[in-house]
């Protein structure tokens, strides 16, 4: 049995055998060759990029029976040693597992004596960005004055979280993302040498998964081999594997949106649930796609793809624009969803929600198929008069700001689904209302319906309970309990009996309360 993981068995051994990374491995192969060994190194690149694996084949190559070179021979007992990961001089710290001072400490005291078997003493401290202030301090010591047996080899996701003090006595040698046909050159390698059958596209799929991180489309294609359970590989495997399921499923569930076809949609996500596809990813997907389809609508580009150019045609650039609020929104929200299929369907929920319930203004060939729609969903029912709630609902995903966001908030809702939309404005914000702003708020509400609407507003004597009426009270009320607090407190009645002070009620904010 004794079965292995792929990213460990296929970490690589030798310079030669590192994907990508040429510039680093030309640097260390250089250094290895002429014999000029800076003393510390630093690794720095994301995840699975392969930091841990270079400096391992480095501390190797240093340590060769055969001598120091860029190709260490792997036969000798130093480089098995190495290799198996018992070399005496190669202390290898994880500095995530350690960040105990004395545990730090001790281990670099060590480092003083000479090596035992090889020429240096090899010290890998992998995370190092991890260790504690102290541990930093002990490191410190030994990179200002290293012994000439030394060689440090520090490798970390967050360079710029190192003490400068550190990281300024280090050569830096910064590793990239992997670029994805390299990843799938070397899946490949692997499937060939393993003999797992699996098409290009399969394998190409699984490198884009994995985003610049060959430990990522190992352990990808690790779970793609169990998955197919001895069949070849497919990319429609793949696909369900990490939820992106082709090229095809978000523009279609996009589309079912559109027409309103709740039925089809929720059953693309049951599907989509019981293959364990990642929804993180479907969102991340749906933003692009919706990215795209914003760009083709207001710089259109012959080569957009046909799914990209009819959902273009079907949607307004303001409706784009608010399901991409929507899904950034839930994209944000996804982690605190009871799971993150809901959240998922929510975000698909609610653009159907806002896709308008009232009949199509004719106006581009859009309309013929926006009567494919079959149960349109209605915000409010169109019988019911508004309230301030609804008003309260719809003014946050309109996406206005400034002075457009301050004359939305003093108004009052009296007909928010015919046309015009009807609102009320007290007489004494009338400063507020001017061609400018009501214009924007007529096109922000047009977006929201979905179709152009006119929109009035009404001057009117007072209005009660606007949005920002809402506010200012809330306000006031919590001012108020703050300047009786703060008016009975002993401290403030000793200062004010002393000094014959008096209070000024303008110097309390209400914030500071609570
Ligand atoms: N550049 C690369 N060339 C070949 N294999 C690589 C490379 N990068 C990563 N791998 C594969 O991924 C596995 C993990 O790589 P490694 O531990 O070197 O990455 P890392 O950059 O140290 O990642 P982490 O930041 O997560 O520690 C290796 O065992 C190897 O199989
Ligand atoms: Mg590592
Ligand atoms: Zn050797």
């Amino acid at each position: 049995m004794g079965h292995e993981v792929l990213a460990r068995k296929w970490r690589p051994h030798q310079l030669n055998d590192v994907v990508g990374q040429e510039h680093a491995v030309r640097i260390l192969t250089h250094a290895l060759e002429s014999g000029r060994l800076h003393h510390a190194w630093l690794f720095t690149g994301t995840r699975g990029v392969g930091k841990t694996s270079i400096a391992r084949i480095f501390a190797k190559a240093l340590s060769c029976e055969k001598g120091i070179g860029p190709a260490p021979c792997d036969q000798c007992e130093i480089c098995l040693a190495c290799d198996g990961g018992y070399h005496i001089d190669l202390l290898e710290i994880d500095a995530a597992s350690r960040t105990k001072v004395e545990d730090t400490r001790d281990l670099l005291e060590t480092l003083q004596y000479a090596p035992a078997r090889g020429r240096y003493k090899i010290c890998l401290i992998d995370e190092v960005h991890m260790l504690s202030g102290h541990s930093f301090n002990a490191l410190l010591k030994i990179l200002e004055e290293p012994p000439a047996h030394v060689k440090f080899l520090l490798a970390t996701t967050d360079p710029e979280k190192l003490p400068v003090t550190v990281r300024s006595r280090c050569l830096q040698l910064d590793l990239h993302p992997v670029p994805a046909n390299k990843i799938a050159a070397r899946l490949a390698q692997i499937c060939t040498a393993e003999e797992i059958a699996a098409t290009p596209p399969a394998l190409l799929d699984i490198a884009a998964a994995g985003r610049g991180s060959l430990r990522d489309a190992l352990s990808l294609l690790e779970q793609a081999i169990a998955f197919a359970g001895g069949n070849p590989l497919t990319a429609e495997m793949v696909q369900s594997l990490t939820g992106t399921g082709g090229p095809t499923l978000l523009p279609e569930l996009l589309s079912a949106v559109i027409s309103g076809d709740g039925e089809n949609m929720l059953a693309a996500i049951e599907t989509l649930r019981t293959e364990g596809a990642d929804f993180d990813m479907l969102a991340s997907g749906l933003l692009s796609l919706l990215h795209a389809i914003s760009v083709q609508q207001i710089i259109p580009r012959k080569d957009a793809s046909s799914s990209v150019c009819s959902l273009a045609e079907r949607l307004t650039p303001e409706e784009t624009q608010l399901f991409y609020q929507i899904a950034l929104t839930g994209r944000r929200d996804l982690p605190f969803a009871p799971d993150p299929a809901i959240g998922f369907e929510m975000i698909l929920l609610r653009m159907m929600a806002f896709v308008p319930a009232s009949p199509w203004v004719p106006q581009k060939p859009k309309e013929e198929k926006r009567e494919e729609r079959k149960e349109p969903v209605p915000i409010t029912a169109a019988t019911r008069l508004p309230t301030e709630h609804d008003w309260n609902q719809v003014l946050p995903v309109l996406g206005l700001t400034g002075m457009t966001q301050a004359l939305a908030s003093h108004c009052h809702p009296v007909s928010l689904q015919g046309d015009p939309i009807q609102l009320l404005l007290a007489a004494k914000h009338a400063s507020l209302l001017n061609k400018n702003l009501s214009e924007r708020l007529e096109k922000a509400l047009s977006a929201w319906r979905g179709q152009p609407v006119r929109l009035k507003i009404t001057l009117t004597e007072d209005i009660p309970n606007t949005p920002a009426a809402q506010k200012s009270a809330k306000e006031q009320g919590r001012l108020q309990t703050a300047q009786g607090v703060i008016s009975q407190d002993q401290g403030i009645k000793r200062l004010i009996d002393t000094f014959s002070a008096t209070l000024d009620p303008d110097s309390i904010r209400a914030g500071e309360t609570d």
